[in-house]
């Protein structure tokens, strides 16, 4: 895993400008795919060709990228999707995360003194959630495909069956999480060759989760929830100590939800609302940034990248305090985004001098991570869009393949508040609203966003990168709408993050200039340096209709324009 901290390189680092790492976007006519592996793009433009639509397509390269980045996402994992209808002019949020089993408890990951156990809610059996990735895809295909399941999952089968050849990725995936996937025969088997992390250019055929992916290609989503499939979950579950029973399986339905949308400088924001806190994270601060009287277009302003630190660290306090499953928790979206609140929230914010994160709320926070999970993005010929994100939580999920499925079991437990205050995988940390509760689903940062300009699609984009998600999102809406970059550019641009806690500024290498930096530390914020995190996806749609993609540039995915 990365997202270490670097040394803080004060004095030599020389900045660099926004776009000089970033390729010229990739242009298309008739569709558009930004996925983060190249065989998942190439499976969703094949989708395309053969008569399917963005959902379809989506689905296509969602399943694809299960096989060929199975250590970031993949159908034994959960996500979120919003689907743009262009000739409906609606869009649509579905909730295809994971789900605590109905035998989970508050209280269950901590030892008999109420401390937490370390790795009980990231490695092993105890530490997956329900998985809705596979209920998820279905129920896209179903409501708005044109294709039928079996066609759309035609290339993630010939991935599985043929192969994949290993890039650097899977190779640093699997070496972070050696002794974890060593643990486990079923992932061993799957994911170490001999006991080895597989090389780059090995080739890796996963012959089970073929059989099982082809299973589900004839049989629907129902095969896996309640079939042979489900069967073999819950004797695996039952074998090992882990929670999930065929009763947890067979009661998992994703949710169709109206998606979270605000207005920012004339744009129409639309984001994924609870369970996961990325649209909201979002929305609130934009909402903050709206309102800057002094705002200058410039990225490199240090006044207005304090404004924008100060705006994140209220927002992510706000998620710490009171955000998580709105079956348990009313959710406080409407009064969180009430104008005469932004007001006050902004009223608060001293241009001069950071205001400290405790002073907000209290708790204690953690580290960042990089880039598992996985954002993919369609936009078909007729102008409808989806706009994915999904994961198996942290690089190989719980590091569980249940045997003889090939099926990867996520970890995704650990977005719970194990116990307030205690911070998770991210450095989240959370309280009450955001405790294990059976069945609840934990708090996500996942943030599918689309932008609308009078009712018309401008950008699409989205991120892994746990608790980071929503501020690159964000920095893409910003270095895009008021920056003028041009996609590319705007995903390739250097990032800034601060949560609230740590009381820090996250910076990418060369995120900020000296002169900057100066400036900001003398308003008191303390700025660490990290290598750089998250693998952004985007999609712009120009003026004159044609669309133009990008993908991260700290990753290895493709945007193809068809
Ligand atoms: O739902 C969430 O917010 C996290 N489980 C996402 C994990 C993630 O992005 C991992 N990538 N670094």
């Amino acid at each position: 895993m990365s997202g270490a901290a670097l040394p803080l390189l004060a004095a030599v680092v020389v900045s660099l400008p926004a776009s000089a790492a970033a390729p010229a976007p990739a242009i298309g006519r008739r569709g558009m795919v930004v996925t983060a592996h190249p065989l998942a793009s190439q499976a969703a433009i094949t989708v395309l060709k053969r008569g399917g639509n963005a959902v379809d397509a989506a689905a296509a390269a969602a399943f694809a990228i299960g096989v060929v980045e199975p250590f970031s996402a993949g159908i034994g994992g959960g996500g979120f999707a919003l689907v743009y209808e262009r000739i409906k002019g609606r869009t649509r949020a579905l909730d295809f995360r994971e789900r605590a089993p109905l035998g989970a408890e508050r209280n269950l990951y901590l030892d008999n003194r109420g401390q937490v156990i370390p790795d009980a809610s990231t490695t092993g059996h105890r530490a997956v959630a329900v998985p809705g990735t596979v209920a998820g895809l279905a129920e896209l295909v179903r409501a708005g495909g044109r294709l039928r399941l079996a066609e759309v999952m035609a290339p993630a089968i010939d991935l599985a069956s043929r192969g994949f050849v290993v890039t650097q990725r899977f190779v640093d995936a699997s070496s972070g999480r050696l002794r974890d996937l060593e643990a486990d025969p079923g992932a061993a088997d799957v994911f170490l060759k001999g006991g080895k992390p597989y090389q780059v250019g090995d080739l890796l055929v996963q012959r089970d989760l073929a059989e099982t992916l082809l299973q589900i290609a004839t049989g629907g989503d129902e095969v896996f929830y309640r079939g042979e499939i489900a069967e073999a979950i819950a004797a695996d579950m039952a074998d090992s100590g882990g929670l999930i029973t065929a009763r947890d399986l067979a009661s998992f339905k994703p949710v169709w939800r109206d998606p979270l949308s605000g207005r920012y400088r004339g744009y129409t924001v639309v984001s994924m609302p609870l369970p996961s806190s990325g649209g909201l994270l979002l929305l609130e601060i934009l909402g903050l940034l709206e309102r800057d009287r002094t705002w200058q277009r410039d990225y490199r302003d240090a006044r207005t990248l304090h404004f924008l630190i100060e705006a994140e660290r209220r927002a992510y306090a706000d998620r710490a305090e009171r955000l998580g499953d709105p079956a348990f928790v009313k959710p406080p979206t409407g009064e969180l985004l009430a104008p005469p609140r932004l007001d006050a929230l902004y009223r608060a914010i001293d241009p001069a001098r950071r205001t400290p994160s405790l002073g907000l709320a209290t708790a204690a926070g953690g580290r960042a991570e990089s880039a598992h999970t996985s954002h993919l993005i369609v936009v078909d010929g007729e102008g409808n869009a989806v706009s994915l994100t999904f994961t198996v939580n942290t690089p190989f999920g719980a590091a569980v393949v249940v045997p003889g499925t090939g099926i990867l079991l996520n970890n995704e437990m650990d977005d719970f508040s194990a116990k307030p205050g205690v911070p998770n995988a991210y450095g989240m940390v959370g309280n009450d609203a955001n405790a294990i509760a059976p069945a609840k689903i934990p708090l996500s940062s996942m943030a599918p966003t689309l932008v609308f300009r009078d009712g018309k699609l401008v950008l699409a984009a989205g991120s892994p990168g746990g608790s980071t998600i929503p501020t690159t999102v964000l920095q893409i809406v910003l270095n895009t709408l008021d920056y003028d970059m041009d996609v590319a550019a705007a995903v390739a641009a250097p990032r800034l993050h601060h949560q609230w806690l740590p009381d820090e500024v996250w910076c990418e290498p060369y995120a900020l200039e000296p002169e900057t930096r100066r400036a900001l530390f003398a308003r008191g914020h303390t700025l660490v340096v990290r290598e750089p995190w998250g693998n952004a996806m985007a999609v712009r749609v120009l003026p004159d209709g044609r669309l133009a993609g990008a993908a991260d540039p700290r990753g290895e995915g493709a945007a193809v324009g068809y």
